[in-house]
């Protein structure tokens, strides 16, 4: 759907949202953009001033984006990695202080090497792991997990009537194999209500 019909009252971010979310459902995964509470609740893992390495996986309209940078100071730095092609284009035209990467965060490995930053300290997705098959879940994992540092933070946003589809009993089991510790928060100030799972720890392959 053309960005134009969507009603003007609506934010630039929402409107290029749904736009997308229209055209590319199987690629969004979502009908709505993340709300101002689940954003603030991702950016409170922060720990601002350490030099930090933040990496967003599916960025979208910048719903949680904007709190990331609210709470970010110089010394850290925020990537924003975005596969749809208008959404990319919409976050680097909007926000100039965003590094927006356009590509496939199973990429992400060889992406967040070519931007300078080959680790993260924390990586939050809001990824659509409904529709995400299960091969691609796992490479999705498996290239998380190669970019983040030991002791790392992976912060997944899951939305409340997903929780018990397969794939994503799937993906939350395997949460519980490749990390440390996996705890969860939830944010029922959200549409739909959402959780946020908090793993830390990467775990090597061996030691799975
Ligand atoms: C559910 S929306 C979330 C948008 C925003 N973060 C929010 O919370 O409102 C999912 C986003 O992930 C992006 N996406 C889906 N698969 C992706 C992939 N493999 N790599 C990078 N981005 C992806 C979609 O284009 C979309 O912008």
């Amino acid at each position: 759907m053309s960005i134009q019909r969507i009603p003007a009252y609506l934010n630039r971010d929402t409107r290029r949202f749904l736009a997308a979310a229209v055209r590319s459902p199987g690629e969004i995964g979502a009908i709505a953009p993340s709300g101002r509470h689940l954003a603030a609740c991702a950016a409170s893992l922060i720990s601002p001033g350490q030099g930090h390495t933040v990496i967003e996986l599916g960025p979208g309209g910048g719903a949680i984006t904007d709190a990331l940078h609210e709470r970010l100071t110089t010394v850290d730095t925020l990537l924003a990695v975005e596969r749809n092609p208008a959404m990319a284009a919409h976050l680097s035209t909007t926000r100039s202080w965003l590094k927006v990467i356009a590509g496939d965060a199973a990429d992400l490995p060889s992406l967040a090497a070519r931007a300078g930053h080959p680790r993260a300290d924390l990586i939050i997705s809001a990824l659509p792991w409904s529709i995400i098959p299960d091969a691609d879940q796992r490479n999705l994992l498996t290239a998380i997990i190669n970019v983040l540092n030991p002791g790392g933070v992976l912060a997944t946003v899951l939305t409340m009537p997903v929780l018990y589809l397969p794939i994503v009993r799937q993906l939350r089991r395997r949460l519980g194999e490749s990390f440390t510790s996996v705890t969860h928060r939830t944010v029922w100030r959200n549409l739909p209500p959402a959780r946020l799972y908090i793993s830390r720890g990467p775990l090597s392959p061996g030691a799975r």
